[in-house]
């Protein structure tokens, strides 16, 4: 299945009842597979989470770090752009290069990459040779 088809498969999963915007994301990870997550919302609204961030844990879960490619299908006539949590959640696992892929079910699709989408993320290297 491509990612496009995997991102708007688990679109229709999504549990959104309080924003009703339904979100998919779908993650090929550097060894081919592909993992897949939706968001999930919470009556304690602070406590939903992004498809992003549930495909980013499925990915993690099978003992995979680094992903190749993202797709993120979302409904509306304008095309999202991944929040700036995920950004950051994405770049964690992502080189620059990544490419991040977004639609909408009307059929608008766009493509970035993730250095443009985050420039200048924080990384693990900021937190190299710190005394304490
Ligand atoms: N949402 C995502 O799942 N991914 C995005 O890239 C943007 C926003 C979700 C969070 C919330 O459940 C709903 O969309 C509205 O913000």
């Amino acid at each position: 299945m491509s990612l496009k088809k995997a991102a708007f498969a688990v679109r229709d999963n999504a549990y959104a009842p309080y924003s009703k915007f339904h979100v998919g994301a779908a993650i090929r990870a550097e060894s081919g597979a592909v993992y897949v997550g939706c968001n999930v919302e919470n009556a304690a609204y602070p406590e939903g989470t992004c498809a992003e961030a549930g495909a980013i844990a499925a990915m993690i879960a099978a003992g995979e770090t680094r992903l190749s490619e993202v797709y993120v299908a979302a409904g509306g006539s304008k095309l999202i752009t991944p929040c700036g949590g995920c950004r950051q959640k994405l770049a964690e696992f992502a080189d620059g290069d990544v490419l991040v892929h977004m639609a909408t079910i009307s059929g608008l699709e766009s493509t970035m990459r993730m250095d443009a989408l985050l420039p200048g993320a924080f990384g693990a290297g900021h937190m190299e040779d710190t005394p304490e």
